[in-house]
């Protein structure tokens, strides 16, 4: 089943910025570049990938649609970022027709996919041959050395702010959890090529705790 964000919808803008120190906003901006024309945000949230393409130099010329399956976070979105449209659609069944998309981003919604290989295959469908798509996503990081303070932050503090700021420590602690079971690296590309990547390229962000992956159709 998939993990309910309504629950955390309220606190999810203040814990992800306290989190990350402010580093998800340098990813985005890395992940929105060269998306164009018809954009389409998957699991968008509370709409801040799509406050990040409004933010873009060719903004004007872009139409961002905004999926999610919380009604929640959908809500927050659309008074954050009213110039997009929005639709409660699951991603693993999109309700677009094939090639309908310029451009897909995907930031930190794949690994909450109950079927991640069906996810994928979806936002692939509605993109245009040649299109581009951006996904954003968390991991572990290579470099045991990182990785020992990674653990110690993920494991111990994460969950401690989780429960003083967002009253909710299963949700962080799932967090963690839920980015060590993920694919990362290589064995995420496969699956991109799996899904219908003619070109696929990865790149390690912040020594690999966040991961974009680009995909071309
Ligand atoms: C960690 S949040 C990321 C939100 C946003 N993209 C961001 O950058 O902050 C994950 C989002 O994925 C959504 N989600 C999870 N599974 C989904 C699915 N199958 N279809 C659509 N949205 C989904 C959740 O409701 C939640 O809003």
């Amino acid at each position: 089943m998939a993990y309910d964000f309504d629950e955390i919808a309220r606190d999810y803008d203040r814990m992800n910025h306290l989190m990350t120190a402010g580093l998800d906003r340098c990813w985005r901006k890395r992940a929105v570049q060269g998306l164009h024309g018809k954009v389409l945000d998957v699991a968008c949230g509370t709409g801040d990938m799509v406050v990040e393409l409004l933010r873009t130099r060719h903004a004007a010329s872009l139409q961002v649609t905004g999926v999610d399956l919380s009604e929640e976070m959908l809500a927050i979105a659309k008074r954050k970022a009213p110039q997009a449209e929005y639709r409660l659609a699951d991603a693993e069944h999109l309700p677009f027709g094939d090639a309908s998309f310029d451009a897909v981003i995907c930031a930190f919604g794949v690994r909450n996919f109950v079927h991640l290989e069906q996810g994928l295959k979806e936002m692939v469908r509605v993109l245009k041959p040649g299109g581009r798509m951006a996904i954003l996503e968390l991991a572990t990081p290579d470099n045991p050395f990182i990785l020992f303070f990674y653990n110690i932050y993920t494991r111990r503090i994460i969950p401690w702010l989780g429960s003083r700021i967002a009253g909710n420590r299963d949700a962080y602690t799932y967090l963690p959890s839920s980015i060590e079971r993920f694919p990362k690296g290589a064995a995420m590309v496969d699956k991109l090529k799996a899904a219908g990547g003619r070109t696929v390229e990865h790149r390690k962000l912040t020594f690999g705790v966040c991961r974009l992956y680009i995909l071309v159709k």
